[in-house]
């Protein structure tokens, strides 16, 4: 399967933020020539979204496997071993296996999308991830005709994740997608975030990143994914099914049963910081909207 990012900066070409703003800069002033604009990621090709900063985006998470406050994660998930790390790949594919993450890594190309992320508690941020489309990944195993679904689980080990030992969430945390949203080249494996290894409060050594459906979607620390021909079950739809659907995708219209979604508070701008509407699908209507063409979103949450 053709690579459908550009080529772009390797992880280690970008060292940090500095140098990453320097770059974006440096791109801006390159626009109109043709090659900013094949080098512009698609969510930005109407619009300039300012990242929130590596501190923002690194220390007010949610890893509910390190605690449920969201600074447990930077303070707790420094003692998880990622290497060596590896993704079960499974069920309706053409060549099931444990593919090594360093291997993964060397077959992909890794790029940076800058995205929006929107979370069901009503905040956002925008974070510039780096790694690869999805597609690209469930191409090593090959897709099955018969698949529908694709199903994701976290790693579990309570040694390591002592959040693990409380019963919060049903262990390990698992989220899945329709096979056509995770083909969708908006959906992504996140491996770094700023050109840096992702930080293991965010996920390391990957994640999924879905920028238009809520922050939960969006799976930590992978250990497994299996292509099905079923609606795969979703940690938070099993710990309560009338707050959180399998869709959960971004919309301003269809309110949680305990808060509005019309809006959002910008992380990063302070405690009073202005709230801002909420954009259909997060802003990424016009990439996905044809994916739920006739389906009630009201029903489907
Ligand atoms: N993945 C796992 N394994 N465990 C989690 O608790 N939290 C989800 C999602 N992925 C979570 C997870 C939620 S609620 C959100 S909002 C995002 O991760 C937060 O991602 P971030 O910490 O990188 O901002």
């Amino acid at each position: 399967m053709a690579h459908r990012w550009t080529p772009d900066l390797k992880a280690k070409d970008v060292t940090d933020e500095a140098l990453f703003l320097n770059r974006r800069t440096l791109l801006a002033g390159i626009a109109g020539t043709g090659l900013g604009t094949a080098l512009a990621p698609p969510a930005l090709a109407s619009e300039e979204l300012e990242p929130n900063s590596w501190e923002d985006i690194t220390s007010y998470n949610n890893f509910y496997e390190f605690g449920t406050r969201k600074d447990d994660p930077k303070r707790y998930a420094g003692a998880l071993t990622t290497k060596p790390w590896s993704v079960q790949i499974t069920g309706l594919v053409e060549r099931p296996g444990v593919y090594d993450f360093e291997d993964i890594m060397k077959k992909m190309t890794i790029e940076e999308r800058i995205y929006r992320f929107r979370c069901v508690e009503a905040w956002s941020m925008v974070v510039p991830w780096n790694g690869f489309e999805l597609a690209d990944l469930l191409d090593l195993a090959g897709i099955q005709s018969s698949a529908k679904y694709v199903a994701f689980e976290t790693l579990y080990r309570p040694e390591e994740m002592p959040g693990q030992e409380m019963f919060v969430l049903d262990w390990p945390y698992v989220e899945g997608l329709r096979l056509d949203e995770a083909l969708h080249p908006l959906t992504i494996m996140a491996t770094g975030i700023y050109g840096r290894d992702i930080p293991n409060q965010n996920g390391a050594p990957l994640r999924l990143v879905v920028p238009w459906k809520y922050g939960f979607k969006s799976i930590k620390s992978i250990v497994k994914i299996t292509l099905t021909d079923k609606e795969p079950p979703t940690s938070w739809n099993i710990a309560n099914p009338r707050e959180y659907g399998f869709y959960s995708n971004v919309n301003p219209e269809v309110d949680h049963p305990r808060w509005s979604q019309a809006s959002e508070r910008p992380l990063g701008g302070g405690l009073f910081a202005r709230r801002i509407p909420t954009l259909m699908f997060n802003g990424y209507a016009e990439e996905v909207g044809d994916l739920y063409k006739g389906m009630n979103l009201r029903k489907f949450i």
